[in-house]
């Protein structure tokens, strides 16, 4: 869900021109629409309205303050992956009971600040990372609440660096590994098993994978329960996708292209209902690109056209360490100018500032002829764009920017010269 249309011939963000925000702040910036955030966040609160459930943004998506305090009125609660994160989601107004924290790599500073806090759950990626958390656990004399997360070895069939549910991944443990933890539980004093996790990767299209994860955490629950272990919740990762490409069409009203090209998550809850509901425990979502990525707009100057042999260059004001996923992941975001024409349409590579032949934005594109000063909307940047940008090249970070109907604030000003050095 995304609120950007055009308007005699102009790019909108709700009900402001974007030509007309970018007269008041330099590019390139982010631009977000607080309506689409609300929205994407209720439609998913209410797909799973049918079973006790906690939504747990994954702040690595977008770990905005102003975006994260959005969420966090509406009652979001944390998915996160380093002291950082806990800290930011803290800030925003997340309570501690609401953080859920993964990953492979969790330093003893970072264990101890989040016991200290009182968070949900760790959810613990190995065996060697439980018994770690049992001996800061017991020096500080407390009871650490885990939930094991779960490596299924489900292909997801999307880009490689974003699977993490395969045996050959770095994430979770497999199977075996886990019913053995089911059996030595009381070597660990000072932890208490408390969930099941699982995240398989992102962007994920299609039911069949989160059905294969459902059957499996069911199949774990019945083993646990028939030994004692009682689950407070399941944890079922996030990773549901969304369009990148024919962004606008989404807009028009045309449900039946919707529903055939995107998992939407009233399907993909209804199609893990049965499954959710024999869990028989609290259901934990943890979507980070659903809630933000079609939020969002990357801004962008277009700066000189070029010509090498034929190919066309648009060389814009943007580039990979504002906006890394198409050179990273070779990821197609939809470009569109600020201002429609009828110029002649010309097939492009829409490129950055950056040294390197990789920084690009966008590769043998169809734009119609763009001139210096005009401007670009990059589409469906709102997921791991500003969070993976850099100051590469020692660039500016760009600024980040909230509409909300006919309003738009700065939530993050631009990067100083100043503080390129510390
Ligand atoms: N939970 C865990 C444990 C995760 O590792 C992730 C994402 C999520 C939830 C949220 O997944 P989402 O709903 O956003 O798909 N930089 C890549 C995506 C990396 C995802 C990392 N983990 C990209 O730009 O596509």
């Amino acid at each position: 869900m995304h609120f950007y249309n055009f308007m005699h011939d102009e790019l909108y963000c709700e009900d402001i021109s974007v030509q007309k925000i970018a007269e008041n702040i330099e590019t390139p910036f982010y631009l977000y629409s607080q309506k689409a955030i609300l929205e994407n966040f209720a439609r998913i609160d209410i797909a799973f309205r049918k079973v006790d459930h906690l939504i747990c943004y994954a702040l690595k998506a977008n770990s905005n303050l102003t975006l994260l305090s959005l969420l966090a009125q509406k009652g979001s609660g944390a998915d996160v992956v380093s002291a950082g994160e806990i800290y930011l989601a803290l800030k925003s107004g997340i309570p501690p009971e609401k953080i859920v924290y993964a990953g492979v790599g969790k330093k003893d500073d970072e264990i101890r600040y989040a016991l200290e806090r009182g968070i949900l759950a760790f959810n613990m990626e190995s065996i060697q990372e439980l018994s770690v958390i049992n001996i800061i656990a017991k020096s500080l004399q407390k009871k650490a609440p885990i939930s094991l997360r779960i490596n299924p070895n489900i292909d997801i069939h999307g880009h490689p660096y974003i699977s993490t549910g395969k045996l050959a991944d770095k994430f979770g443990i497999e199977i075996p590994k886990v019913k053995q933890i089911l059996h030595k539980l009381e070597e660990f004093s000072n932890i208490e098993l408390i969930g099941l996790h699982c995240h398989i990767g992102s962007q994920i299209t299609e039911t069949k994978p989160y059905l294969k994860v459902t059957d499996l955490l069911n199949e774990l629950a019945v083993e646990m329960r028939s030994i004692g272990i009682h689950l407070k919740f399941v944890d079922i990762g996030g990773g549901l996708g969304v369009r990148y490409k024919n962004v606008f069409q989404e807009n028009q009203k045309s449900t039946t292209l919707d529903l055939k090209s995107i998992l939407t998550p009233e399907n993909l809850v209804s199609s893990l209902l049965p499954n959710l509901k024999q869990l028989s425990c609290k259901i934990i979502f943890e979507p980070g690109r659903v809630l933000v990525a079609e939020a969002s707009v990357l801004v962008t100057k277009v700066l000189f056209h070029k010509e090498n042999q034929g190919k066309q260059f648009i060389i814009v004001d943007a580039g990979m360490n504002d906006l890394i996923r198409p050179s990273l992941y070779g990821a197609y975001h939809e470009i569109v100018p600020v201002k429609q024409n009828t110029n002649e349409m010309l097939k492009v590579d829409v490129v950055g500032p950056i040294c390197e032949s990789g920084d690009f934005l966008a590769k043998d594109t169809w734009l119609p002829e763009v001139q210096r000063g005009d401007l670009l909307a990059v589409m469906t940047t709102g997921a791991y764009g500003f969070s993976l940008s850099s100051n590469y090249n020692a660039r500016l970070r760009p600024a980040e920017v909230l509409v909300d109907g006919e309003k738009f604030q700065i939530i993050r000003e631009r990067g100083k010269l100043e503080n390129l050095w510390c």
